[in-house]
């Protein structure tokens, strides 16, 4: 190895985005970031992600707070830092596939109010999902990074993966992003899917995975020595567990070779210190739950991300069967089958695992379908590697299982974006509203609603004030 020259890795921080979904269901505050990104634009960062994912949703239903503000507050902050975000290819930020429109108007918007690197996946692999995302990007002179669904099953093999990889090369990303959301790769095999992916194009290849199954640092250390160009790290006090390995402990693990990244651990110290309390309120108050913190190689049985796993968790309380928790897990699989063995990701974790639900409450399998499962066998979602299960389309479907689709589901729909501006124009006071209410109609109104009674009572305060009151 010693003769062989070798780069500098880049690191892409997670903390303000995945780390604090995955560990605290994204409720992160801009409040509690802004304070540090100072800091944080000195470290010196290939990226931090800070956008995306289910910080979107989870700004507008529970922090009550505009996604786009944090954007452009960020924006402010990071003089030097690129921001990056993630974006669920056609299904944009939500979970159900959206007309090109909106998606052409989500990526000029995301770009304009501050992000640098779109990171765009697709839940089935299915590349058609991917491209308009993919062209819009590149007209807003944005970076396009395409992420495969990392995922194990017989049709997955290496050849699958760098097939993908020549044809995100052709349709125009400028890197590929090795997308493993549950932890599933090992060490040595990503070495060996990095060589592959290496050889068959010529675009970086960067590498997100999480420490939920124990493995997370060893499969950075092998894919990196294979020539992985970049690494998704969180600062130490979110990370491991369901998030990802530790930005401090991998900038030492290559301290002293041509990999180094070269960052301040002194910096980076300061930066953990700023978190740690954070993470020790978080403990406290039950947010932060130890169990995530561990090392769960149920992951690597059943192969199921650690948010889905909590989400399904709640749900079973929810109907007080908490005692069916194995049962359910051992029906995730059955369905993923059934439903053409998925990558699962969001939204086609939710869908599997809502299903995997019902089939084991019920007592009967798909006595109950949910739309998205019926969605998913009409084609709407996109093509699965494998073919659905015939026995399941008859159960589910019935008759109509003639209006299945095999073309591009976009490509059936009209143009939404009029029609979306239409419904919600009275509570509209910036243009990126219309894209917050495409997205979350309900939670976006709920959303305007507390915005505009804010206002009022500032407007309020301030007509007191005038007036020699005092505000209270
Ligand atoms: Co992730």
């Amino acid at each position: 190895m010693a003769e062989q020259k070798r780069k500098p890795v880049k690191i892409t921080e997670t903390i303000l985005r995945d780390a604090h979904q995955s560990l605290i269901a994204t409720r992160m505050t801009t409040e509690q970031m802004l304070p540090i990104i100072d800091k944080m634009d000195k470290v010196g960062y290939n990226a931090v992600e800070c956008w995306g994912g289910a910080t979107f949703d989870a700004s507008l239903r529970f922090l009550k707070e505009d996604p786009w503000e944090r954007l452009r507050k960020l924006k402010d902050g990071f003089k030097n830092t690129k921001l990056q975000m993630l974006f669920r290819g056609q299904n944009i930020l939500g979970y159900r596939p959206y007309a090109d429109d909106v998606v052409e108007y989500f990526v000029q918007k995301s770009i304009a109010n501050g992000i640098d690197i779109i990171r765009i996946f697709d839940c089935l692999n299915d590349l058609r999902n991917l491209q308009t995302a993919v062209t819009a990007t590149n007209k807003e002179k944005g970076h396009a990074q395409v992420a495969l669904s990392y995922t194990l099953g017989d049709a997955y093999t290496l050849a699958y993966w760098t097939d993908m990889a020549k044809k995100i090369e052709e349709m125009g990303a400028n890197s590929i992003c090795i997308k493993d959301m549950a932890g599933l790769l090992t060490p040595y095999k990503a070495e060996e899917l990095v060589k592959s992916l290496k050889k068959a194009t010529s675009l970086p290849i960067e590498l997100h995975t999480h420490y939920t199954s124990g493995v997370a640092s060893m499969t950075y250390l092998k894919a990196v020595e294979a020539g992985c160009d970049i690494i998704d790290t969180a600062m130490s006090p979110f990370a491991l567990g369901t998030s990802q390995p530790a930005t401090e402990v991998m900038a030492e693990a290559f301290r002293g070779t041509q990999m180094d990244p070269g960052f301040d651990q002194m910096l980076l110290k300061e930066i953990a210190d700023y978190f740690r309390p954070m993470r020790e309120e978080a403990l406290k108050s039950g947010l932060l739950n130890p169990k995530v913190l561990g090392v769960d190689i149920q992951t690597l049985l059943y192969q199921v991300p650690g948010g889905m796993l909590s989400n399904m968790v709640s749900q079973l309380k929810e109907q007080n069967a908490e005692d069916k928790y194995m049962d359910v897990l051992e029906e995730i699989p059955r369905v993923r089958k059934d439903l053409g063995e998925p990558p699962l990701v969001t939204p086609s974790s939710q869908i599997v695992g809502t299903q995997a639900v019902f089939n084991v409450l019920m007592g009967e399998r798909y006595k109950v379908a949910t739309k998205e499962t019926k969605d998913v066998l009409l084609g709407k979602y996109g093509q699965t590697v494998k073919p659905f299960n015939p026995e399941i389309i008859d159960k589910v479907l019935g008759d109509e299982k003639k209006n299945a689709i095999t073309c591009r589901y976009a490509d059936l729909l009209e143009p939404e974006l009029h029609k979306i501006e239409a419904e919600m124009k009275q509570w509209k006071q910036q243009d990126e509203d219309v894209l917050s209410y495409a997205l979350f109609p309900q939670v976006a109104t709920e959303f305007f609603k507390y915005r505009e009674a804010q206002q009022t009572k500032v407007d309020a305060t301030v007509a007191d004030t005038k007036n020699g009151a005092y505000p209270v």
